[in-house]
C-alpha cells in the first residue's frame, strides 16, 4: 500500500517536474539566442529573386521594417517587380539581377555600393531559384546544368560579389560614419570587434538531403548549395559573417516554384527505348501523383520568411531552419542521419514505389517477352 501511494505520489509530479524542465530550456534558449538586430534602420540587405514566392514577401517585410532593400528581379519590368515596387516605401530598390549573368551582377553591384546606407550591406539572401521535376533517365545533363546554373552558380556568383561588402558592414557596428562613406569600407583587419556582424543566407529545400524520386536535378544544386554554404560558414567565423541556411519542405501552394507540366510533356521528349520502359500509363500516375503532393504542402508562405527574418535579424541564427509540418518534423530530423541502405528502405514503403515497380519493370519485362 505503502509503494502505492509513493508511486502515486512520485507519478503526479511528473507533469509539473516536465513541465518546469521545459521552462528552464526554455528560458536558456531564449537567453542563449542573443540580442536581436534593434532596428533595420541605416542597413541595406540585398535579396534575390523578389518577383514572386518568398523572396517578394521577405523584400516587402524588410522594407516594413526600416531596411534599405536592394530587391534583385528577374524581371524587372514584370507585373511582380512592379507590384512590389508600388506598395513598398522609397527605402526599395528594384534591381535587374539575373543571377545567371556575370554582367547583372557586377552592375548591381555597382548600384548597391553607388546607395549603400550608412551601416553598408548588412545581409545577403540568396533566395532565386527554378525547379523541374522529372527522373534522371528523362532528363539531359543539360536539365541539370539550367537548375545547378541558377540554384548553385547563381548564388555563388551573388556571394563572390557582395561577400566583401557584408563583411565590411560589421565595422559600422561601432561609431557611426558620414553617409555614403560606407561605399568605400576600411579594410577588414581594420574594423573593430564587435559582437555582431553581417549575414549571407542560402535557400535551399529539404531536397538538398531528401533524395527521393524525380528530384534529381533539383537535388544535385540544392546539395550543391549547402555545401557552398557550409564551407563558408566555417570560413565566416573569423571575420563574424553568420551563414544560414534555410531548408522548406512542401509550399508549392505558397509560390510560383513549380511550373505546369504534364505526361505529355514528359512523352515528347523520350525516345523510343525510353518510351518502351516509361511507358505512357506510368508518367500519368507520375504526374497526377506529384500534382496531388504539391496540393498537400503549406498554403502560405509565411514560416519561411519568419526564418529568412531571423536569420538576419536575430542575435543567433541558426545554421539550418528546418520548415515541415510539426507532423513530419520528426521524421525530416531523423532522415539525414539514417544509415543509407534504411534511408532507401524509407522510399519502398512508400505506394508510388510500388506502382513504379508494377508499372514499369513488369511491364518492360512482358514486352520483352512478347518480342522474342
Ligand atoms: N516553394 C517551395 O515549396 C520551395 C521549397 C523548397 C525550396 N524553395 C526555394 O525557395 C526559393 C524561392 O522560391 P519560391 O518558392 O519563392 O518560388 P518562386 O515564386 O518561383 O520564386 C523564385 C524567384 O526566383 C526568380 N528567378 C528564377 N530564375 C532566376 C534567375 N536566373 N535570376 C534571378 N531570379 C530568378 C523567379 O523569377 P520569375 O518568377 O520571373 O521566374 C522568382 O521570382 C528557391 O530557391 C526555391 O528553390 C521553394
Amino acid at each position: 500500500m505503502i509503494t502505492l501511494l509513493f508511486l502515486v505520489q512520485l507519478l503526479s509530479g511528473i507533469p509539473l517536474s516536465a513541465a518546469l524542465l521545459y521552462g528552464a530550456v526554455r528560458l536558456l534558449a531564449h537567453l542563449l539566442r542573443g540580442r536581436p538586430l534593434g532596428s533595420g534602420a541605416g542597413r541595406g540587405v540585398l535579396v534575390t529573386g523578389c518577383d514572386s514566392g518568398f523572396g517578394q514577401q521577405l523584400a516587402r517585410r524588410l522594407d516594413a521594417g526600416g531596411f534599405v532593400v536592394f530587391a534583385g528581379c528577374l524581371c524587372p519590368e514584370g507585373a511582380g517587380a512592379r507590384s512590389l515596387a508600388r506598395h513598398a516605401s522609397a527605402n526599395l530598390r528594384v534591381l535587374k539581377l539575373d543571377v545567371t549573368s556575370e554582367a547583372d551582377v557586377e552592375q548591381a553591384k555597382r548600384t548597391v555600393q553607388r546607395n549603400l546606407p550608412h551601416r553598408g550591406l548588412w545581409a545577403v539572401v540568396n533566395n532565386a531559384g527554378v525547379t523541374d521535376w522529372a527522373e534522371i533517365e528523362w532528363s539531359s545533363a543539360e536539365d541539370f546544368r539550367a537548375i545547378a546554373e541558377v540554384n548553385l552558380f547563381g548564388s555563388i556568383r551573388v556571394s563572390m560579389a557582395f561577400l566583401p561588402l557584408v563583411r565590411a558592414s560589421k565595422g559600422e557596428l561601432g561609431p557611426r560614419r558620414g553617409p555614403g562613406s560606407a561605399a568605400s569600407p576600411a579594410p577588414a583587419d581594420q574594423l573593430p570587434a564587435s559582437p555582431v556582424a553581417g549575414r549571407m543566407v542560402y535557400v535551399s529545400s529539404i531536397f538538398a538531403f531528401f533524395h527521393c524520386l524525380n528530384m534529381g536535378a533539383y537535388s544535385v544544386s540544392k546539395r550543391g548549395l549547402e555545401a557552398f554554404a557550409d564551407c563558408l560558414r566555417v570560413e565566416m567565423a573569423s571575420f563574424g559573417v553568420k551563414v544560414s541556411i534555410i531548408q522548406p519542405g512542401n509550399f508549392a501552394g505558397a509560390t510560383n516554384i513549380v511550373r505546369p507540366k504534364t505526361a505529355l510533356d514528359i512523352w515528347t521528349k523520350l525516345d523510343a527505348e525510353r518510351r518502351r520502359i516509361f511507358n505512357r500509363e506510368y508518367l500519368e500516375v507520375a504526374a497526377g501523383y506529384f500534382s496531388s503532393t504539391c496540393r498537400q504542402g503549406f498554403q502560405h508562405a509565411e514560416p519561411v520568411v519568419a526564418a529568412m527574418l531571423h536569420a538576419i535579424t536575430s542575435g543567433r541564427p541558426k545554421r539550418r531552419y528546418l520548415l515541415v509540418s510539426a507532423l513530419d518534423a520528426f521524421f525530416f530530423r531523423l532522415f539525414p542521419f539514417l544509415p543509407a541502405a534504411l534511408a532507401d528502405a524509407v522510399f519502398s514503403l512508400s505506394s508510388m514505389y510500388a506502382k513504379r515497380g508494377e508499372m514499369l519493370y513488369a511491364k518492360s519485362a512482358a514486352d520483352e517477352a512478347d518480342c522474342s
